[in-house]
């Protein structure tokens, strides 16, 4: 006989997955406030509206291992850094971009991986926000921020247009020619800095973003030389996609990531099987049990990635 206490006994064990329940930034419509362009590094960057939805964003903590780059756009990796602090760019390039490349390969079988950008993200959003809030300088809307913040709205870090424009800026005609005739991607290895509990990344399953919700967005990049966000793409702007609220999406998070761990989210893959996911969205989100945490500290390294024995 099956007594209630082994019932009970058994359902304890399986803890039920943890849930945040939060608001998240998506498209807004032109004609309601919302924007399709905009400029990075200006206090008006701040200024942006979206159009926020709750959402429920779930724990993959205990069940890492059953997220997939090429099934759900996102994959969580055990994997630690030689780099301690990420302050300084050179080293940052030296160090971070061939093991992140060889990481890449090791996950994916590329054959070929080359890291074209980061971004770290030091700066406390509240202290930004504030600034652009009471700073009398900052009431201009093109007055120059360099401070690097979580990313608060709901994109792809390139449109399929961008993507292709990545690749243009990073490889000669020929070259890029050659390499477009075999399958490439470009993938962002998300990592911690410090470990992280405010703000952390939440990511879509790519299966459940629908292509008629990416928004096309034009991002203006600040003047070469002028900070970071100057170094993101080899031009003067790049499109990426917004998203549009949809309420069939599902989203995840790992919490309390820490930095001897990554998130490889895809951004964009040039195989159309109907099966492989071609993009991730994700947003940085705010998680009310750890608002009064540390800023939270991060790299994002971006790499254009290539099968060069796989067909498109
Ligand atoms: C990324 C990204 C946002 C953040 O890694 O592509 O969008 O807040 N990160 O770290
Ligand atoms: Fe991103």
């Amino acid at each position: 006989m099956v007594t209630s206490s082994t019932t009970i006994t058994l359902t304890a064990e399986v803890p039920k997955p943890k849930v945040v329940s939060t608001s998240l930034n998506y498209y807004l419509d032109p004609s309601k406030g919302g924007h399709t362009s905009y400029q990075i590094g200006v206090s008006d960057y701040y200024r942006r509206k979206f159009d926020p939805h709750t959402v429920e964003i779930q724990d993959i903590r205990g069940q890492e291992d059953q997220f997939k780059l090429d099934l759900h756009g996102f994959q969580h990796v055990k994997h630690a850094s030689a780099e301690k602090d990420f302050n300084d760019k050179d080293e940052i390039k030296g160090t971070v971009y061939p093991e992140t490349a060889q990481l890449i390969k090791n996950v994916t079988g590329a054959t070929r991986v080359h890291v074209f950008s980061h971004i770290t993200r030091k700066d406390s959003r509240e202290e930004a926000e504030r600034s652009v809030r009471e700073d009398a300088a900052m009431q201009d809307g093109n007055a120059p921020t360099t401070k690097v913040v979580p990313a608060r709205f709901i994109h792809v870090d390139f449109s399929e247009t961008g993507s292709e424009q990545i690749l243009r800026d990073n490889f000669d005609h020929e070259e890029g020619e050659k390499l477009t005739k075999t399958r490439w991607a470009i993938i962002n290895v998300w990592r911690p800095i410090k470990p992280v509990s405010k703000d952390p990344l939440a990511i879509c399953d790519a299966r459940t973003a629908r292509d008629e919700d990416l928004m096309p967005v034009v991002s203006y990049l600040p003047p070469k030389g002028s900070g970071q966000y100057a170094d993101v793409s080899g031009g003067e702007h790049f499109e990426l996609y917004y998203k549009r609220f949809c309420p069939d999406e599902q989203w995840y998070f790992a919490d309390r990531m820490e930095p001897k761990e990554v998130l490889m989210i895809k951004i964009y893959d040039s195989l159309r099987d109907g099966k492989t996911a071609r993009r991730c969205p994700h947003t940085a989100f705010t998680n009310a049990s750890t608002e009064a945490d540390a800023t939270r500290e991060s790299i994002e390294v971006r790499c254009l990635v290539f099968f060069e024995d796989q067909k498109m």
